[in-house]
């Protein structure tokens, strides 16, 4: 089975032997194919940086980042990012906003075109294709950017504080329209969150990362049975892997 095996990963940002901030050190582990994996952790732990190292946005200092058994290195096709805020040109409509990866890797456009009506449908959007951002709420902004980040067909989306901006209400459904997107398209999802209770109900399992220098604390699977609802929030199941991980951020001195 195809998976994402990172070994040995350490990130140095700055010169080496000039003071450089080591941001991450000595990352391993393995993400199954369509896995959903969550990552939390202390503000400055590295999350971002392995986000973007695995997006191949960002070189890194030592170790190996493979997916297939390929390296990666460079930016690549096969890989969607979600930022925390929507990022969506203001000028172009939410459907030429989902057509963007399509103009920028020079894909067939009628095809895209299509894609990205299904994709539109499939974040419950239909009918907004032809209106402007600012004419779209947050958390459907935030839903059009999910469908643009899916529009190339990649392997793998990645997903950093994606629901950051959101009110806790719009996030909840958020949480239950990601788990759906996840379950439908197969795409193995990385999400970076500083909410533990969003880790937990989206992920299989949670990296739970620690302070300066970033490393892999612990990987803790989640044992709630699927489709899960917010109900599942109040299971022992739930609050059981809840308080192991903030047992960890306890005994190892930072908090969220
Ligand atoms: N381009 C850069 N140049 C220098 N240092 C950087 C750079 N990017 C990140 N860092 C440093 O690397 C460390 C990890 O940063 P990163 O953004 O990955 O943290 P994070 O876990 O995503 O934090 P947050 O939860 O606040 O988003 C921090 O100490 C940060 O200052
Ligand atoms: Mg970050």
């Amino acid at each position: 089975m195809s998976h994402i095996e990172i070994r040995g990963l350490s990130k140095t940002f700055g010169a080496p032997g000039t003071g450089g901030v080591l941001a991450l050190k000595d990352i391993n582990c393995t993400i199954a194919n369509g896995s959903f994996v969550s990552v939390v952790g202390p503000s400055g732990c590295g999350k971002s940086t392995l986000l973007r190292i695995v997006a191949g946005l960002l070189d890194y200092s030592q170790g190996s980042v493979t997916m297939d058994g390929q390296p990666i290195r460079g930016t690549r096709n096969d890989v969607g990012v979600v930022f925390q805020s929507a990022i969506l040109l203001p000028w172009r409509t939410i459907l030429e906003n989902v057509m963007l990866p399509a103009e920028v890797l020079g894909l067939n456009m009628k095809a895209a075109r299509e894609r990205a009506m299904q994709l539109l449908h499939m974040v419950r959007l239909d009918g907004f294709e032809h209106k402007l951002p600012r004419q779209l709420s947050g958390g459907m902004q935030q839903r059009a950017s999910i469908a643009r980040a899916l529009l190339h067909d990649p392997k793998i989306l990645l997903m950093d504080e994606p629901f950051g901006a959101l009110d806790a209400m719009t996030r909840e459904q958020m949480n239950l329209e990601l788990q759906r997107i996840w379950q439908e398209s197969g795409k193995t999802v990385i999400l970076i969150t500083h909410s533990i209770p969003e880790a937990i109900f989206l992920g299989d399992v949670v990296f739970v990362m620690t302070a300066r220098p970033g490393s892999l604390e612990r990987v803790i699977r989640v044992d709630v049975p699927r489709p899960r609802t917010m109900d599942a929030m109040g299971t022992p199941a739930f609050a059981k892997v809840a308080h192991e991980i903030r047992g960890i951020f306890d005994h190892t001195g930072s908090f969220d």
